[in-house]
């Protein structure tokens, strides 16, 4: 059965602004990538949100970079760096700073438009502020001001332009003005979401401090912790994942509501299933656990590593130090693999289910979206697997990250699709 529900409908302005974020925070992941991926991840040792937007700018500012590299990511340069360069330090330096700013980037194009839409830009022409000083007065009741505004109104200042009276006069008298006035092109729903939208990006940046501390200063690591590189990648999943609903809601207001539940179920199942799928390939990528069995179907010639059949093994102490045993990496791999299997009975028998249903033709198109992107990630992570021989590939796993974040995207704007509007 197919219904229409409908909720508020924000601008083609606001739903633009809303993809580019979505875009922005897709590329903010594979960006992230590229940093653990060229292990420049500890080449920035401080946490300096505003004045870390400007890098090294002399010899000097460099040399002091390098050295704090030296001395924080002591063991990562030891074990990897020992022999680097200054100008192979700019490189990966380059990476951690560019990863950096781009979260400081997206701050900026979301903060902006945001102050624009929410309705504190001050109108831009006289006639506008004509309008809007008209408005300001009705709706307040500042009589101070509004002699002031009076006067200035039916003056030929109007001519010469408020700006310049601004400037002479008091500028702070047209911020309520502009405040009382200035046109709002987001519903409270939408402003509720940002909100959420707001603190998962500040957990993602705080946790990514956390992350780079964890390889800085320590003995135990070369790298970051894996399983704090696996929070950190989560929470930029989910950063990603709940933006983009946030744009589907404005984008496509008032969705065909299906109401199978089976179906429904069996899109919340895939949902949760990649989203385990993306932890484990964030603690597969933490412990660069490709290394140790580079081959598939099996690994290294058995159907299951063996090291998981001692029982002496399954210790947390081994899963703590995962870089002193090989029985951890063995264990994320089959947990990897086993997930990647299960998806793709799930998808297979979701895709199966779905054809029993007259189902409208752009849910039939994320439908067949989703088994599509299947097979490319399943590909591309085999492919991946089999180069890990002696060293990460890549281009590979760049891929294979930037292709998770398509997969989880179907995923939602079929699930997206199919949901029951409360609204
Ligand atoms: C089908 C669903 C799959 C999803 C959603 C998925 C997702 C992911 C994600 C998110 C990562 C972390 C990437 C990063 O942080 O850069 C990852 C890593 C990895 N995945 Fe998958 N994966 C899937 C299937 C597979 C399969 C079938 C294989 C191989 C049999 C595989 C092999 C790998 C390997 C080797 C890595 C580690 C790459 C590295 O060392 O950085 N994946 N996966």
């Amino acid at each position: 059965m197919n219904n229409v529900s409908t909720q508020p409908r924000s601008s083609r302005k606001v739903v633009i602004w809303l993809a580019i974020g979505v875009f922005m925070v897709f590329m903010q992941v594979v960006i992230g990538g590229i940093t653990r991926l060229t292990d420049s991840g500890l080449s920035i040792t401080e946490w300096d949100p505003i004045m870390g937007a400007i890098p090294p700018l002399n010899a000097a500012d460099w040399q002091e970079a390098f050295d704090k590299y030296k001395t924080h990511a002591k063991t990562q340069f030891e074990a990897i760096h020992a022999d680097m360069t200054m100008s192979e330090f700019k490189v990966i330096f380059f990476w951690e700073w560019f990863h950096r700013e781009w979260a400081r980037i997206m701050g900026l194009v979301f903060l902006i438009p945001f102050i624009y839409f929410i309705g504190l830009i001050p109108p831009l022409s006289i006639a506008a502020w004509r309008e809007a000083f008209k408005k300001y007065r009705t709706h307040t009741k500042m009589e101070l001001d509004v002699l002031r505004m009076d006067r200035l109104m039916n003056k030929s200042a109007l001519k010469g332009g408020v700006w310049q009276w601004a400037k002479t006069k008091k500028l702070i008298a047209l911020i309520p003005v502009a405040f009382f006035t200035g046109k709002k092109q987001l519903h409270s729903k939408l402003v509720k979401r940002l909100g959420i939208v707001i603190a998962i990006a500040m957990l993602a940046a705080l946790f990514g401090w956390i992350m780079v501390a964890s390889g800085l200063n320590t003995p135990d690591y070369a790298w970051v912790n894996a399983y704090k590189l696996s929070i950190h990648l989560g929470i930029g999943f989910a950063l990603f994942s709940y933006l983009f609903w946030t744009f589907l809601n404005e984008w496509k207001p008032a969705v065909s509501v299906f109401h199978n539940t089976m179906l429904k179920r069996l899109i919340t199942a895939i949902i949760v299933v990649t989203a385990m799928q993306i932890i484990f390939g964030g603690w597969m990528s933490g412990m660069k656990a490709g290394l140790a069995y580079p081959s598939f179907p099996d690994m290294n010639g058995k159907i299951i590593a063996p090291v998981l059949g001692d029982g002496a093994q399954w210790t947390t102490k081994n899963l703590i130090a995962y870089n002193t045993n090989t029985f951890a990496p063995a264990l994320i791999q089959v947990l990897h693999r086993f997930t990647a299997y299960a998806l793709t009975v799930l998808i297979l028998y979701f895709i199966f289910f779905s054809q029993k249903f007259d189902l409208s033709t752009e849910i039939r198109k994320g439908i067949w979206g989703l088994g599509l992107m299947l097979i490319v990630q399943f590909l591309l992570g085999v492919f991946t697997l089999i180069n890990c021989k002696g060293s990460i590939p890549i281009t590979l796993v760049v891929l294979h990250q930037a292709g998770a974040l398509v997969l989880l995207a179907f995923a939602i704007y079929t699930t997206y699709l199919m949901k029951i509007q409360k609204d």
